[in-house]
């Protein structure tokens, strides 16, 4: 999986699919070779890989060569004009890093990076590479690990001050690569609260493109996701390269093409206001970046993802286990509720089959609206007079399981929390606190915040019994300042606080195994690999109209799976767009991911409450399909007024099939789709009309999606192979 050309410094790394190349130039700078399908053998000179022409004995680092070089790890200050990975400023205040080759290690296996979320597992390999400047003996090791069973590169960076004087890092991306020509699109996901991840592509361009954030988490504005794709790449067919970050702070992500149409392609912690100090001896390390290669088109790009992160990434005792049917009393109740509606509803909830009842906020301090008690997670007695457990019990005695809601990192100004401790909130000293819906953010770079919150968590778990936990994150930063460190290191702040957020989870996921972490942030605002490593699903949006998740949830789908999305099917008119759709579409749309209610049953009709029992029945039954299959998008709902996705177990012998025409028209023209992922010598029975296809028909020749008159009507067919 990893070989070594001494002769022609040349590093090989590949599996069944691609080939990752590095090149070791005559003066000791590592070369991005190659990233595409996998060669048997690779005979380049490095220095023959520049970009541009001339005589390639002027490619020096003395004679400003390496702007024309393409590297893997570049650093601003030695010739080369782009944008570089790192930047150290130096003892002396100068900028300038000159990384020469030292020495390159395999091992087997990949090592865990200390502090942060990555990828891990056997069936992978794993070269580490180290550079080192010789004037300040500044040191930096590239991870590269390839994975056998998908076509994946991870790489991060670790940089280490051996030098004798302190070192300031103001940028370490986690990945850089120039590649060799810019005829790709860039597709990214953009969005906004309740708009998640709208997928954008357009041509690269001269000039930097990308996507950033510095609201303190991944974001509802941008994912840290990009992918490269060639212009006739589609969903089948096509080269493409897709990168995600296991991060959930600030990230930039980001292509940039330069005098040579050669972009470079960068993805790591935003550099700007960023900046971390290294005494001597003290390292630091990069969160991981990972490369899916294919070239069989965005759709093999969105499988290698979630199959990598399956295998790979999120919890695995959470991976296949069976995620219960839950209703969130969110939409239901919002901050009106009381002992006996809770349970009223959750009753009703348990007689349509139902298994845990999730009460979200409002249930803690004083808590009947957003303006207060954040911080104070004790129980409200005038809403729950006999307490928290008394709930629980009563909720368990209805036969489900109970889960709750927290939103552990926030303080509300108007808490005794705040109180007792003004300084645990992110905040500059002599500045007016900014707030953002009415609440501050805990510094997590404290220990002894980090303390406070894992037992504010941990208690409530125990006192309740939860087995299920929604944890929920509100607000962007301001104000970016710590009252516990010193000024020149208040540029660290964001990135301690990311450390501070995964040392608990990691302490509370291992202390508590068997809770069901989901996560939330205003909806998908931190929805990212780095949270996956801890929780197996996250709230996809707050947006439940099942025409806009047909949006979100397709997009989300480009590098996250089904298994992590949480998608419940809420009342109408539609608490967020005001939109009226057919019971039939909510559920078929919350379906695509870990299902689940978000509205009151008692308020259903007859008809629904009994179709409710049929629905849960079914999304039990199917879930293994579902969730545990491979995702195949059909339609795009971005380009066209239909969508559609299908499911296929991954023996081939079921699928869930989805298809949803968002506007009515009169005379409509028939839509013929095409299914993917099924076995084309096997049939398959629908079992909702009875009708018998082949896989191949279905396939080759397509599906006749015929549905009722009306907006967001749908179609939803369960398929199994007969004999
Ligand atoms: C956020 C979440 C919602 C809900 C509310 C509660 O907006 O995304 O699902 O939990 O908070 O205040």
């Amino acid at each position: 999986m990893v070989e070594i050309l001494r002769e022609k410094n040349l590093y090989h790394l590949r599996n069944d699919h691609i080939s990752y190349v590095i090149g070791i130039m005559p003066d000791q700078q590592t070369a991005h070779i190659y990233l595409g399908r996998r060669l048997n053998r690779i005979n380049a000179d490095p220095v023959l890989r520049h970009h541009g022409s001339g005589d390639t004995k002027n490619f020096t680092v003395q004679n400003c060569g390496l702007d024309r070089l393409p590297q893997e790890y570049p650093a601003f200050g030695l010739g080369d004009q782009r944008e570089g990975a790192l930047s150290v400023e130096n003892a002396d205040g100068t900028v300038a890093v000159d990384l020469r080759f030292e020495s390159a290690e395999i091992t087997e296996g990949k090592p865990s990076l200390q502090g942060l979320p990555a990828t891990f597992g056997d069936n992978c390999r794993t070269l580490r590479i180290a550079c080192a400047d010789p004037l300040t003996n500044v040191r930096v090791e590239l991870l590269y690990t390839v994975f056998e069973d998908c076509d994946v590169i991870a790489r991060s960076a670790r940089i280490i001050n051996n030098g004798a004087s302190r070192i300031r890092l103001n940028k370490a991306m986690s990945v850089s690569m120039d590649l060799p020509d810019d005829k790709w699109d860039l597709i990214t996901l953009n969005g906004a609260w309740a708009r998640e991840r709208t997928a954008y592509r357009r041509p690269l361009m001269p000039g930097i493109q990308g996507v950033s954030t510095q609201c303190g988490a991944s974001g509802l504005q941008q994912s840290p996701f990009i992918a490269l794709a060639r212009p006739r790449t589609d969903e089948q067919a096509g080269e493409t390269i897709g990168m995600a970050l296991v991060y959930s702070g600030n990230f930039a992500a980001q292509a940039s093409v330069y005098q040579y149409h050669a972009p470079r392609v960068m993805l790591g912690i935003n550099g700007a206001d960023f900046s971390w100090l290294l005494e001597p001896g003290e390292a630091f390390q990069t969160p991981e970046a990972v490369i899916v290669y294919t070239n069989q088109g965005l759709g093999d790009m969105s499988r290698q993802f979630h199959s990598l992160w399956e295998k790979h990434l999120l919890p695995q005792r959470w991976v296949h286990r069976h995620r219960p049917v839950l209703l969130n009393s969110w939409e239901a109740a919002y901050f009106a509720f009381d002992e006996e509606k809770l349970l009223g509803i959750a009753k009703s909830a348990a007689e349509a089959g139902v298994e845990l009842f999730v009460m979200d906020d409002g249930w803690f301090g004083r808590r009947d609206d957003d303006t207060t008690s954040l911080g104070d997670w004790t129980v409200d007695r005038k809403k729950l007079p006999s307490g928290l457990a008394h709930l629980a019990d009563g909720v368990r005695a209805l036969g489900l399981q109970f889960g709750i809601w927290m939103e552990p990192e926030m303080i509300s100004p108007d808490s005794d929390l705040y109180r007792q401790h003004p300084d645990w909130a992110i905040h500059i000293a002599g500045r007016t606190p900014i707030t953002g819906r009415n609440q501050l953010v805990l510094d997590l770079s404290r220990e002894d915040v980090q303390q406070f919150m894992y037992q504010a968590v941990a208690d409530t778990l125990k006192e309740s019994g939860a087995s299920y936990l929604k944890w929920d994150m509100n607000r962007n930063f301001s104000n970016i300042g710590s009252a516990a460190l010193p000024a020149e290191r208040q540029k660290e702040l964001p990135h301690r606080y990311i450390l501070g957020l995964y040392a608990v989870m990691d302490r509370l996921v291992r202390d508590f195994p068997d809770v069901l972490f989901e996560g939330c942030a205003s909806g998908g605002g931190r929805f990212d690999p780095g949270m996956l490593y801890y929780v197996p699903q996250f709230w996809c949006s707050d947006n439940t109209d099942a025409l806009c998740r047909c949006q979100i949830q397709y997009g989300t789908s480009y590098f996250l799976p089904a298994s992590t999305m949480g998608s419940h099917l809420s009342a109408v008119p539609n608490h967020q767009t005001g939109r009226v759709t057919p019971i039939e579409t909510r559920f078929a749309v919350a379906l695509g991911g870990c299902f689940g209610y978000e509205l009151d049953p008692r308020a259903l009709t007859e008809a629904e409450r009994e179709a409710m029992k049929t629905q849960v029945r079914y999304a039990i039954r199917t879930e293994t399909t579902r969730l545990g299959g491979r995702f195949y998008r059909l339609l795009s709902p971005f380009e066209g007024n239909a969508t559609a996705w299908i499911a296929v177990s991954k023996d081939k012998h079921s699928a869930v099939f989805t298809y949803v025409r968002a506007e009515a028209l009169a005379n409509e023209p028939s839509a013929l789709v095409k299914l993917q992922g099924l076995d084309p010598d096997l049939r398959y029975q629908a079992e909702e009309t009875g009708e018998i296809f082949g896989g191949d028909e279905l396939m080759y020749s397509g599906l006749l999606c015929a549905v009722r008159q009306g907006d967001a009507s749908s179609l939803l067919l369960t398929l199994k192979a007969v004999d």
